[in-house]
């Protein structure tokens, strides 16, 4: 059974009473911020209870759902509180980020996903590049040596997920890639920048090449899974996973679209990753099932619109994502979209009262419906790009480039 979508006109009042000054500049971020401490000091309390260290990923049924650190998710809440520290400045964040983002030490060496790209970047490459923290760099180049080993050269691509087990293996799939994977190449590119050694560099363009070519519709929604022949290269099929139809637009497939080849373009300088994150925030901006308050529903396709569940997590990762889009562009209209799925997270349609929500920011965030996962919950992910993307925001208006 679905949960009950929250519904347009419930969301726009709350835009209405929530007394944020959605377009005043820095009073949205302070007011963030306050809120992020409060809420983030609970969940870091869940999660270091009894001295240990445990991952946060969700709150559901009253209780903080721990993850290990296998998982794809275990990097974000160690990334939340990096960014918590670049908010505020206070050293109490930055300590405890440390603290979150060592216990993950051993993920540097995992292959057989391909998220150890999120898993390790939003961890270390946070600390690396907030602390400059000793051995920190070469914590990210084993990880893009551990995410290498899933390169599969006839096909150019990165494999996402190995299919000898799991749900996976019930797919009929050979070597599947997944859109999301476009997430996992800034660690890549950094690698290179941090050895020298240009090889990963050169696997991150190539799978972000042919995801260019075989992942889009001429409309510029991607599909989700592309499954290859690893032998020859060949598209063997093109469908979905976490979207409700092989030929839908599954919403935060499309943020990742978006977010990583803005991301690539900034690693890269090539123009035609810059053209696709343009073209894919036009496809997601002008679509017809977009919500007034541009917090997507989970699918643009979902048959039960607008009876369906929101993903806060893709409008977190979209507001980030056209951030960085605009600092490339200077087009006015990309900050303004952002500023507008700030100002409605920012709401109490889908900000969690202080003291609530398991100590999470955000409520209403989809993992996978197909799946029956995660289904209207705070997901850890949705706070971290929120986060992010509030760090951007600030850089903007302090007239800094979003990313620096
Ligand atoms: N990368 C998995 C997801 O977005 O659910």
């Amino acid at each position: 059974m679905r949960p009950k979508a929250i519904s347009i006109a419930a969301a726009s009042a709350a835009v209405l009473v929530s007394g944020i000054f959605c377009s005043s500049g820095n009073n949205i971020i302070s007011d963030n911020i306050a809120n992020a401490e409060i809420q983030t000091r609970l969940l870091l309390e869940a999660s270091e209870a009894g001295d240990t260290i445990r991952i946060p990923s969700s709150f559901q049924k009253g209780e903080v759902v721990f993850v290990p650190a296998s998982d794809w998710v275990s990097g974000f809440f160690a990334g939340t509180l990096w960014y918590m520290y670049e908010l505020t400045g206070d050293e109490f964040w930055a300590e405890h980020a440390r603290k979150h983002t060592e216990a993950l030490e051993d993920i540097q060496y995992l292959t057989w996903h391909h998220d150890v790209g999120f898993m390790i970047y939003d961890s270390y490459g946070n600390g690396l590049r907030l602390k400059n923290i000793d051995g920190y760099k070469d914590v990210c180049i084993n990880a893009a040596k551990s995410l290498s080993t899933r390169f599969r050269p006839a096909a150019g691509i990165l494999q996402s997920w190995n299919v000898d087990g799991g749900w996976q293996s019930e797919r009929g799939w050979k070597c599947p890639v997944i859109i999301d994977n476009m997430m996992n190449l800034e660690i890549l590119f950094k690698a290179t920048e941090f050895s020298g050694d240009q090889t990963f560099a050169g696997i991150a363009t190539s799978h972000a090449d042919k995801t260019l070519k075989n992942h889009f519709r001429p409309d510029w929604s991607s599909y989700h899974v592309v499954d290859y022949d690893p032998e020859t290269g060949e598209v063997l099929k093109k469908c979905t996973a976490q979207g409700y139809a092989d030929e839908s637009a599954w919403s935060r497939g499309q943020a990742w679209a978006l977010y990583g080849f803005t991301a690539a373009y900034r690693c890269t300088a090539d123009k035609k990753y810059l053209d696709a994150a343009e073209n894919v925030a036009g496809f997601i901006l002008s679509h017809p099932n977009m919500p007034e308050d541009l917090v997507p529903y989970w699918d643009f396709n979902a048959p039960d619109i607008p009876d369906e569940p929101r993903d806060a997590s893709s409008a977190a990762i979209i507001a980030s994502g056209l951030y960085e889009l605009y600092g490339h562009t200077g087009k006015d209209i990309y900050r303004e979209k952002a500023d507008k799925i700030i100002c409605s997270l920012s709401t109490p349609a889908y900000r969690a009262a202080q003291g609530t929500n398991g100590g999470f920011i955000l409520m209403h965030s989809v993992g996978s419906i197909p799946h029956g996962n995660s289904i209207d919950v705070p997901l850890n992910y949705a706070d971290y790009y929120f986060l992010e993307a509030l760090i951007r925001k600030r850089n903007i208006e302090a007239g800094l480039p979003p990313v620096e």
